[in-house]
């Protein structure tokens, strides 16, 4: 795993918090939000952004990283996901993929319950063999 320091752990769980009080669900009505760290040192919170038509719903983690890849970002240190679920809330399989195009193996993925309390693994351990952009041959 990426070396991360528990101030910067604490940093980011406290922008993760924070962003899911932008989260917009009407129809769930659970909030989801989430900071990734780019290596430039920049931070991008996003929260789950839900829509009439269900599936144009983007989770917390992909508007975060899409907001960084516009703003030139391409490379991240950490990410950190919060929610008002009892458990502990881990990135959906989607988003772990959407990660991964950008996000090394040894990414942390600091997923906390409402507590605040975290569990930290990495994307290669929630993605093992993600389809990479070397494996299209091309
Ligand atoms: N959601 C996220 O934002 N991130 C996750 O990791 C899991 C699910 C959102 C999608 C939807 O708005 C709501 O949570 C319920 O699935």
């Amino acid at each position: 795993m990426k070396q991360i320091h528990e101030s910067e752990i604490k940093n980011l769980i406290k922008m993760a918090f924070e962003a899911k009080e932008r989260a917009y669900v009407p129809y769930s009505g659970f909030r989801v939000g989430a900071c990734l760290k780019a290596s430039s040192g920049a931070y991008y919170p996003g929260c789950n952004i839900e829509n009439a038509a269900y599936s144009p719903t983007n989770c917390a983690e992909r508007t975060a990283l899409f907001r960084a890849v516009y703003e030139g970002e391409r490379e991240f240190d950490a990410i950190a996901i919060a929610s008002d679920s009892g458990n502990f809330t881990f990135p959906c399989g989607v988003c772990r993929q959407a990660l991964a195009e950008f996000c090394g193996a040894d990414m942390p993925v600091i997923c906390t319950d409402p507590k605040g309390q975290y569990k930290i693994t990495t994307l290669g351990e929630l993605l093992p063999n993600a389809f990479l952009p070397k494996d299209l041959d091309i």
